[in-house]
Formats: structure tokens, C-alpha cells, sequence
């Protein structure tokens, strides 16, 4: 093994000129080490003219660093997740089999000094959960006996196949799907460019754009942020934010450098439609930064990676590469005399680092935490200049409406007043047919429960990610519209369009015990309403479950809730409410 310092010094100079280079440096430690040793502390800060308490700060706030004083070397690492789609999959009978076989607990070595547990909270495999990584190799659709079986071969050396999560049997084609960015995901290989280009006019957008832009200069950037204007295209990262406006604002927005950011953090657990586009079409996505890039006149564009993408990260390496290869990227592309770049920075587990600001932060190796708004990104984002971040899938929206008049039409014919297009809804946990279904918005649950086939029995669905609410599978809620309007109506959210269903052996006191977990790990800690109440909201819950002056306690957890929604900096606190709540209503019966 390369030793500590020369590893340092490489992943060092590597880093030199990148944006993210603590995040690179960090990241190469880790995968090399499984920690990050104490001199590597004092190396990265040397080496980086910063000091060895800005390094530390930085590290302790991400999940996947842990130093040699907590971890030391791992001999075998088991890593579980714990979140919805995989505990509606059976994870809470697995972690127990987990814990009790190899005498394990979170964050623990076995007394042996074999394994060491951690839990991850969604890798992005929800279609084939419970999913479980060992030793950095990943496995779907775990359960005691299949766990077992692995831990032995491991031992013997011989592998299990690892998991595999195909685009072809995850994005359906079947009708009702009216897929406008998917279509590809699945049929070509997505590390060939001329696969891409001959399937669905791939770079068709980008040469429109350079066409627009060479013949009438700064009116044809307008006339394109007008198409996308009218589209009524909003951002699908979960805000719902139109697009068109962002775009306008940083094309007017004076200044010498402006920057393309794509959210591929994906941190929602019930969603993976980011993830398959980035392994099944990467290109598409690459496409929607240059245009965007080219319309607001930024010439630098990152792609932020969630750190549990493996598969998508190699991928997108390739992808770029091509594209640079090909002229699509660099100095002067397609001979254009513009110039673009995409490099890609891939996260270290923090969910709150899929909030634009706080990935911002990151980026410039500081603390994962929340900016105060405003100035809002597209006025000083990364670095303080004017920054267009939207998520992936806003990107393949741009490409498909802005490829020609027809398209942005077709968009328009489809949703509803508020919501327009499609929107790759993703279904996991009790359900026959798991997988992205996209359709147009304003189908209701019950349509897309029955493409997923959701098994009879099942009690519930958690719609939009772990701030989403929870419903009952009722009359009233069966018939919900799945729309941003039609879900916001019932006090949720849409979120990035994941959908899990939660089937008749659901243990929902644990369900809000493990939100409660999630919502106090992954907390910033920036606002006192969002770092104190989530804890408070544990010890209440607690309290209650231990039948200590319920009524009251009950009050007191609407009052923090309330608290947290209008006092929080972010969405995130300002979330916490709506899956608690719903819980608290809907399943109050089976809770307390
Ligand atoms: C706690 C939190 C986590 C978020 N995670 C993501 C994410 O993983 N991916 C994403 O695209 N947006 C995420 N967002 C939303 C982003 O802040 C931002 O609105 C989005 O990237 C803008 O892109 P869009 O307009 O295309 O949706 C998150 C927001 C919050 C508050
Ligand atoms: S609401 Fe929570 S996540 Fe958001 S800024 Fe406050 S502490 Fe951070
Ligand atoms: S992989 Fe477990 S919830 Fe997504």
C-alpha cells in the first residue's frame, strides 16, 4: 500500500486547480485507508496552506470520514441501510439478524474485531432493497438467510455476485409511460457517442443553441430562456422552482465568471431517477449543462455526485472524457469558438449537502452548512458568482424542450396547470413492479400504485423523500393527484418523485423512531430550531411511548413542529413536520 504521506501528495496534486479539493483529497484517503489517519490530517493541511482545525472541521462534519481514533482499520465492513424503501423491504429484521448474529451494534467493531456495522441511509437501490454493502460491494434484495450466505463466501473468498440494478428492468416502458428523457436509459450503451447521437437526436439541443447564439448573439439566448420560460418547466430537485427564471437571472447577472452546478447529490431514500440517467445516458445530462452554460455564459460546470454513486461515478468519468475527446467539451466545442468544461466532485454522506448551499459550502472545502438566503445562488452561488444549479433531471428537461417548438408543445399538452410535462415517478418497498414510471403529472396515487403493482394489504405511502408525508391508503388519499399543487393540497411535498409503499406488517413506531434518527443525524446544525428540536423531538416521542403524560408531551411535539416549519433556515427543519405529523395522525392508533 502506498504509504500516508506519498498518498497525500498525490491525491494533492491531482486535486491542484480542482474546485472540491478537500472533498477529493478526503475521498482518496478514505478509499484507500477506510479513515483518515492522524497525519493525514496535518499532511492535507500543510499541503493545502490551511490550517490542521479547518481540516478536522471539515471532516467531522461528513459521515463517511471517521478517524483512526474511532475506527482504526477495519478488517470487515458492513455496511446496512436503514432507510424507507429498504425497512419497508424487511431491513428492520435484517439489522436485527445483523446485530445479533455477528454480536454488532451501529458504529461497532464485533468483540472478535472482525466486522464493524454502520448503516448508510439509502444507496440509491430502492427498487431492489433491502440493500447491503460489504466491504464496498453491494448487495440487493438482503435478507438473513441471503446475508448469511454472503458473510461465509466472504470468508472463503469466494464472492457472491454483486448487485446489479439494470436499467432495463428498472425504467418502464410499458403504457401509460410517456417518457420524454428516459427513452434511452436501457437501449444504448451510454459511453458511445454515437449511440447517442443516433438515438433521439442526441446534441441536436446543443447544435440548435450554437446556431441561435452565433446568428443573433445575446436575443437568441433570450429567445431559448423564453422557450424554457414558457414551458413552465420547474426544477425537479424538489422545490419546484422554474427553471426559465433561474436561467434568466444569471444570464443578467454581470460578472467575469458564472458556474453551471448539476445536483446529483440525490440524497432522497425511496429515490434513484438522478442515479439511472447518470449510469443509463449520462450525456443527456452533460448536453443540458453545456446549453446552459452557453445561454448564461457560464464556461464551468460541476457535477456534485452523492459518494454512495460507484457506478455512476465511473460512468460520468468516461462520459466526460468522450465528450472532451469528441469536442463536445474544452476550448472550442463543435468548432463553435465557445468554451465549456464539466468536471465532476462527488460528496462524502452528508444529506444536507444536496441543499444547494450547503453543497456550495462544500465545494469550497468548508462545512456542509446552510447559507442564509437571500442572495440566492443564481445572484452569488459558488464562490460568490452568479450559479445556475439545478438538479439532473432538469437538465434532460431543458435538452427535450429546448431540441425544437414540437417538443415544448408536447411538454405543455402534458400535466396540469401548475405541473407541467412528466415526471419519472419512482415506486419502491411492497410492491410487485418496482421501478421509474414516468408519466405525466396528475395521475392519481392509485393509477401508479397499480403500474407498481402494490401489494393488497399495504397501509401506506411516504410520497417525495424523508421530509414527504405519509398516507393512509384510504379513498381520499388513493384518488391524490400527483402534481406539486395536487400533493402540497393534502400538506406534502412531491419532492424528486419517490414513492414508497408501506405494506401491513409495517411497525410504524419504529418508522418514526428511525425518521427521528435520520432527521438528528443529518440536522446541519447551523439553526437552533432545527439542531435542538430534532433531538427534543426524540426525547418527547420517548417520553410519550413510555406513556409519561402523553397528552401533554404530544402538545409540546406540535409546538416544536410548528416551531421548526416557520423558524428553520432551511427546508430541511422547515420539513421535519410534515412526515411527523402525518404519522402522528394517520397512524397515532399504531404508534401509541
Ligand atoms: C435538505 C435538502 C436536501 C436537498 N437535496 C437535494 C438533492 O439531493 N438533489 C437536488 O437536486 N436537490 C436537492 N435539494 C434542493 C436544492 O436545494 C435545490 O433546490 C435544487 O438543486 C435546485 O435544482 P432544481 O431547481 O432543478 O430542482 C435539497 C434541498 C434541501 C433543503
Ligand atoms: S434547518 Fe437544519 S439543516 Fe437547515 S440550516 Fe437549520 S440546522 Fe441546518
Ligand atoms: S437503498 Fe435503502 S432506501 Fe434506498
Amino acid at each position: 500500500m502506498e504509504k500516508t504521506d506519498k498518498l497525500i501528495l498525490r491525491l494533492t496534486e491531482e486535486a491542484k486547480g480542482r474546485q472540491g479539493s478537500l472533498l477529493y483529497i478526503l475521498n482518496g484517503i478514505n478509499k484507500e485507508l477506510g479513515y483518515i489517519p492522524e497525519e493525514a490530517l496535518l499532511h492535507t493541511a500543510e499541503n493545502l496552506n490551511i490550517s490542521k482545525a479547518e481540516v478536522y472541521g471539515f471532516l467531522s462534519f461528513f459521515k463517511n470520514y471517521k478517524t483512526d481514533a474511532e475506527v482504526g482499520d477495519i478488517y470487515r465492513k458492513i455496511v446496512v441501510c436503514r432507510s424507507e424503501s429498504c425497512e419497508a423491504s424487511g431491513s428492520k429484521q435484517l439489522i436485527e439478524h445483523i446485530k445479533a448474529s455477528l454480536n454488532l451494534d451501529f458504529g461497532k467493531y464485533s468483540p472478535d474485531g472482525k466486522y464493524f456495522l454502520d448503516y448508510v441511509y439509502c444507496f440509491g437501490h430502492c427498487a431492489a432493497s433491502p440493500a447491503v454493502e460489504v466491504d464496498g460491494i453491494l448487495y440487493e434484495k438482503v435478507n438473513p438467510k441471503v446475508f448469511d450466505k454472503i458473510i461465509k463466501t466472504f470468508d472463503s473468498n469466494k464472492l457472491e455476485e454483486p448487485a446489479e440494478l439494470k436499467a432495463t428492468d428498472v425504467v418502464k416502458k410499458e403504457a401509460p409511460v410517456k417518457s420524454l428523457i428516459f427513452k434511452r436509459c436501457g437501449y444504448i450503451n451510454p459511453l458511445s457517442v454515437s449511440d447517442y447521437l443516433n438515438n433521439d437526436d442526441g446534441f441536436k439541443t446543443l447544435r440548435r443553441v450554437i446556431e441561435e447564439i452565433k446568428s443573433k448573439g445575446d436575443e437568441g439566448k433570450l429567445l431559448l430562456i423564453n422557450a424554457l420560460k414558457q414551458s413552465k418547466l420547474r426544477g425537479r430537485g424538489g422545490a419546484g422552482f422554474p427553471a426559465g427564471i433561474k436561467w434568466e437571472t444569471v444570464f443578467k447577472e454581470k460578472s467575469d465568471v458564472k458556474y453551471i452546478i448539476c445536483n446529483a447529490d440525490e440524497g432522497d431514500s425511496g429515490a434513484y431517477a438522478d442515479r439511472m440517467i447518470l449510469e443509463s445516458d449520462p450525456m443527456s445530462i452533460m448536453e443540458g449543462m453545456i446549453i446552459a452554460g452557453l445561454i448564461t455564459g457560464a464556461e464551468y460546470g460541476y457535477i456534485y455526485l452523492r459518494a454512495e454513486y460507484a457506478a455512476a461515478k465511473s460512468v460520468i468519468e468516461s462520459a466526460i472524457a468522450l465528450l472532451k475527446d469528441g469536442g463536445y467539451l474544452g476550448d472550442d466545442i463543435l468548432g463553435s469558438g465557445f468554451k465549456f468544461y464539466i468536471d465532476l466532485i462527488t460528496g462524502a454522506g452528508s444529506y444536507v449537502c444536496g441543499e444547494e448551499t450547503a453543497l456550495m459550502e462544500s465545494i469550497e472545502n468548508k462545512r456542509g452548512t446552510v447559507r442564509q438566503r437571500p442572495p440566492v445562488p443564481a445572484v452569488s452561488g459558488l464562490y460568490g458568482k452568479p450559479t445556475v444549479i439545478n438538479n439532473v433531471l432538469t437538465f434532460a428537461y431543458a435538452v427535450y424542450i429546448l431540441k425544437g417548438n414540437s417538443n415544448l408543445e408536447y411538454f405543455l399538452s402534458l400535466g396540469t396547470e401548475n405541473s407541467k410535462g412528466t415526471m419519472p415517478f419512482q415506486v419502491s418497498g411492497a410492491v410487485k413492479n418496482p421501478g421509474i414510471f414516468e408519466i405525466p403529472f396528475g395521475v392519481t396515487l392509485k393509477e401508479l400504485l397499480e403500474l407498481a403493482e402494490a401489494d393488497v394489504n399495504a397501509k401506506a405511502v411516504q410520497v417525495g423523500g424523508p421530509l414527504g408525508a405519509y398516507f393512509p391508503l384510504s379513498e381520499e388519499f388513493l384518488d391524490l393527484n400527483l402534481s406539486y399543487e395536487g400533493v402540497s393540497m393534502k400538506n406534502g411535498l412531491l419532492g424528486h418523485g419517490g414513492v414508497v409503499v408501506f405494506g401491513g406488517e409495517t411497525d410504524f413506531k419504529y418508522r418514526l423512531l428511525n425518521a427521528l434518527d435520520f432527521f438528528i443525524d443529518e440536522s446541519c446544525g447551523k439553526c437552533a430550531p432545527c439542531r435542538i428540536g430534532t433531538v427534543r423531538l426524540k426525547e418527547l416521542l420517548d417520553r410519550v411511548l413510555k406513556k409519561q403524560n402523553t397528552e401533554e408531551n404530544l402538545t409540546i411535539i406540535d409546538e416544536i413542529l410548528d416551531s421548526m416549519k416557520y423558524l428553520s433556515l432551511c427546508a430541511f427543519g422547515a420539513g421535519v413536520h410534515m412526515p411527523v405529523k402525518s404519522l402522528l395522525t394517520y397512524f397515532k392508533n399504531e404508534i401509541i
